[in-house]
């Protein structure tokens, strides 16, 4: 049999800060596509934008979360100077490897389960239908539903009072933004929300809200979470806010305006809210909130042909794979009705979204009721924040005026 010999992987100069570049995403996402599937850019990192390899990256255990050095810098092409934002996500499970990885998922997953499901759906209708409230002519979609619900559902579940929320999002948006550039400069400014979110927690952990019976400590530590750090436990909390804050919000948004710039498929769901499921996965597939995941290879490998060295910084853009023509006939349409769509969205293998049935169920719940609150959306305005791992609107203003007739 003929051995082919491993491709030399192709450098790429990447810019993923310019004002457009989420307006171009998808464009440009093609076009590496088309002419270099796997490229090198001008810092090493290696980025991945076929469905089949982002897949294997993450399923892959000769890739892990880890670097050399066991820092959990998610982009390490800086020092790691930015002290206490370093210090919080080393206890983050998204940032951990086996063994304990594993063991900290368990805890949380199973902590997180045992509390959504004291949250029935009554109560989040109830929300969603308050924050949308009357609708308008020209509504912040940002500040009101899509902003709100997934905080209040996640302060919710971990026990934090709701008038806390308000304080906590912002601090949550500043890490998020910061472990996007992976600049050490905005690392080091969010320094100060990281400090903040731990001192919050460090309370938090000890108060009757978080230890009282039924409350998220009690769930953690009687089941799976006996035997966590107190630092694990802490910033495992910080950890869950922002996972749950800025990702719920973003897909919300985010679909809202597909489905706005999509009339006839938001009609299409009106008609049929039954497809409401089908919908949510084809909106996280169209334009899901996070586009990039990073592993680190822990030995010499092969992956689509190229050859990839021990120690490189690899970069699934799972926004691209989610628009491979290769897996996904017709990628830039959005069609309520795909199935199967095996999009990764929420990631693949053992760091897998843990919280991908709460924001089906929220994302699912929101937009039902929206659309039986509301004639036909327009958007008046948007604009996207300047980043390449989430997919996020800065704004997001919409004419959302009430049903015209009985039928939605
Ligand atoms: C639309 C909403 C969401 C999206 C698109 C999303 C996406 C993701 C993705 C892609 C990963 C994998 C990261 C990786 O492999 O490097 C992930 C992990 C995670 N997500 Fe989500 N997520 C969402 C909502 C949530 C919510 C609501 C929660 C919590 C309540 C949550 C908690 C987590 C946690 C804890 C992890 C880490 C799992 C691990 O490292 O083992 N996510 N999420």
């Amino acid at each position: 049999m003929i051995q082919r010999s491993p491709l030399a992987i192709p450098t790429v100069v990447t810019d993923f800060t310019g004002e457009d570049y989420q307006e171009r995403l998808y464009d440009q996402y093609a076009e590496w596509q088309r002419h270099t599937p796997v490229f090198r850019n001008q810092d090493g990192v290696v980025y991945l934008t076929r469905h089949d390899d982002c897949a294997r990256l993450l399923s892959d255990g000769r890739f892990g979360r880890q670097a050399d050095d066991g820092s959990a810098n998610p982009l390490v092409t800086t020092s790691h100077e930015a002290g206490a934002l370093h210090s919080t996500i080393a206890n983050w499970m998204l940032f951990m490897d086996a063994p304990r990885h594993p063991i900290v998922r368990r805890a949380f997953s199973q902590a997180l389960s045992a509390r959504e499901a004291g949250l029935p759906d009554s109560a989040l209708r109830d929300l969603a239908r308050q924050l949308i409230g009357e609708g308008g002519e020209a509504v912040d979609f940002l500040s009101g539903l899509a902003g709100r619900l997934p905080a209040l559902v996640i302060c919710h579940l971990i026990g934090v009072p709701a008038a806390d929320a308000s304080a906590l999002g912002p601090w949550a948006f500043r890490l998020a933004s910061a472990l996007d550039s992976g600049e050490e400069e905005g690392m080091r400014a969010a320094a100060p929300a990281a400090t903040a979110m731990h001192d919050y927690f460090s309370r938090f952990v000890v108060s009757d809200a978080a230890r009282g019976a039924g409350g998220f400590l009690r769930e953690l530590e009687s089941g799976a979470g006996s035997d966590l750090a107190e630092a694990e436990i802490i910033d495992g909390c910080v950890f869950l806010l922002v996972a749950g804050h800025e990702t719920a919000r973003n897909l919300s948004a985010n679909s809202v305006l597909a489905l706005a710039k999509n009339p006839e498929q938001m009609q299409l769901l009106r008609d049929q809210p039954e497809m409401l499921k089908s919908a949510i996965e084809e909106l996280l597939r169209y334009t899901g909130p996070v586009q990039k995941l990073s592993r680190w290879t822990r030995e010499d490998l092969t992956l689509g042909g190229y050859a990839i060295p021990r120690a490189t910084l690899v970069v699934g853009l799972i926004g691209a794979a989610n628009r491979d023509p290769a897996c996904f006939t017709d990628p830039h349409t959005l069609d309520l009705r795909r199935s199967p769509n095996p999009h990764l969205a929420f990631g693949r293998g053992s760091h897998a979204c843990i919280g991908r049935p709460l924001a089906l169920r929220e994302t699912g719940i929101a937009l039902d009721e929206l659309l039986r609150a509301t004639g036909l959306i327009e958007v008046v305005e948007h604009r996207w924040v300047p980043n390449a791992s989430m997919r996020s609107l800065a704004s997001l203003t919409l004419r959302m005026p009430p049903p015209s007739g009985p039928d939605r």
